[in-house]
């Protein structure tokens, strides 16, 4: 009976989770690279004049706040799960992020952030070879290109660190860093790493 009373109360909370970002009410993520994603690499970006046209790929219900948070920028939102438009911002996309270039011009993006969807939920190299290329010719010149990931052994196969359209990027050192890469998570290894064009 206490079993099926906290399973009940879990699948409460779950729901609960999901539904109160849709009214407003949005509960935090208290994970330590979600806060370093919230509080340092968000701002920085979001105080920035020269950032002003962002693509944020792959949302959830813990997502939901970044529409708010990014409201005065030209925030679009993408995700290939229909869904998900719940959770996207007002111009939301359902697609999967290697045709963005069918809804972009060349070198029109000044950020993409692709935070825990490479290697996690995309596990083909051919999708991650394209996307890579499609987010180089979207992103402008100097814009700037995030990966969040987890750097696990489980993963190294299908890295996007081994894909040859990585190449295509420089290097970018985010200034409240100091580098290019940031691990955020020892836990999960979750790990920023930072590109340009
Ligand atoms: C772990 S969630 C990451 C959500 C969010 N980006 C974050 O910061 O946590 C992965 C999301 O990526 C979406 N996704 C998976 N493959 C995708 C693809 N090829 N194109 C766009 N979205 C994709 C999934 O539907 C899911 O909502």
């Amino acid at each position: 009976m206490a079993i099926l009373k906290r399973l009940i109360s879990k699948k409460l909370k779950l729901r609960l989770l999901k539904v109160l970002p849709l009214i407003g009410i949005y509960i935090k993520n208290i994970c330590e690279d979600r806060v370093i994603l919230e509080k340092i690499i968000f701002p920085h970006f979001i105080n920035k004049h020269d950032c002003q046209k962002v693509i944020f790929i792959g949302v959830g219900w813990y997502t939901m706040e970044y529409n708010k948070l990014f409201n005065k920028k030209e925030f679009w939102t993408i995700d290939i799960e229909p869904k998900f438009k719940i959770y996207g911002s007002k111009r939301h996309i359902i697609d999967s992020m290697e045709n963005m270039d069918s809804y972009f011009k060349k070198n029109s993006i000044d950020l993409i952030i692709c935070n825990g969807v490479f290697s996690y939920a995309v596990k083909d190299s051919k999708i991650l070879e394209r996307t890579l290329k499609v987010c180089y010719d979207l992103i402008r010149k100097g814009g700037v290109f995030l990966i969040g990931w987890n750097d696990l052994p489980e993963y190294k196969s299908i890295s996007f660190e081994t894909c040859e359209n990585i190449k295509l990027f420089k290097p970018f050192v985010f200034e409240p860093f100091g580098a290019q890469r940031k691990l955020a998570n020892p836990n999960n290894c979750h790990t920023y790493s930072f590109y340009t064009k």
